[in-house]
């Protein structure tokens, strides 16, 4: 891949996607990204486009991924809202497979168990609480996780991750296939994690746990 390429980012105002569009802009990639406040942005530069929208309305999903080369998706929505997970990510791919867009980075949370865990019994216990309090969330993200199965045209990757703190980089982040290594992750550290698998394609097809 070229660093030339434009990255097309959903979420880039929360948690999660706060230090993605810098990190990338500091590796030499464009950016577009999907705003619904723009008084939210931190951070203006001539390498960043802006789209002001919301991600439900599908015109606004080809806009914002039309010519870019990369999708990284980290959507969220409040706990107690109904979840649109699955039908935002379903509705991504789509539109890449229109537009030949093969490369998909996206985000959920560690409680997320698909076949092949290994889970430590704490791990174990966790998820199934999620599970038990936040069935809605949890049934659409593990939706959502069939969904990206079905598309292997894509280049996907899912990255699970624990609790989210706001910090500086620590540069050292553990990863896993099986199992959550740690309790928590910056999101300094998560955006230089995601922004490394656009040219590292170890997990294509794969969901890693990552951690501090
Ligand atoms: N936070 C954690 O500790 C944690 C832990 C594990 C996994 N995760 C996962 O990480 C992902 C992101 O979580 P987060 O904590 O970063 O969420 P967040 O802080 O609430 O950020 C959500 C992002 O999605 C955007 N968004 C929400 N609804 C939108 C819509 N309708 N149209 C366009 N953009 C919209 C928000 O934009 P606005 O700025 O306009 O609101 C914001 O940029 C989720 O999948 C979550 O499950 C989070």
């Amino acid at each position: 891949m070229d660093n030339s390429y434009k990255i097309a980012i959903i979420g880039g105002t929360g948690k999660v996607g706060r230090h993605i569009v810098s990190r990338a802009i500091e590796n030499g990639y464009q950016v577009r990204m999907l705003v619904r406040n723009p008084e939210r942005l931190t951070l203006r530069d001539d390498r960043i486009e802006i789209v002001e929208g919301d991600i439900r309305n599908t015109e606004t999903i080809r806009i914002l991924i039309k010519d870019c080369q990369i999708v990284i998706n980290t959507f969220g929505q409040p706990l107690k809202e109904q979840p649109i997970y699955s039908s935002v990510t379903e509705n991504i791919l789509e539109i890449m497979e229109d537009f030949q867009i093969d490369r998909y980075i996206g985000v959920t949370g560690g409680s997320l168990t698909i076949d092949g865990d290994r889970k430590s019994i704490i791990n174990r216990v966790g998820a199934k609480m999620f599970e038990l309090f936040f069935s809605n969330m949890m049934a659409d993200k593990k939706k959502e996780w069939h969904i990206l199965n079905n598309k292997k045209f894509i280049q996907w990757t899912l990255i699970r991750l624990p609790f989210i703190v706001e910090s500086k980089e620590i540069g050292l982040v553990k990863e896993n296939l099986t199992d959550m290594p740690g309790t928590k992750i910056t999101n300094s550290d998560i955006a230089t994690f995601i922004i490394n698998q656009i040219r590292n394609l170890r997990y294509v097809h794969k969901a890693p746990f990552i951690s501090n």
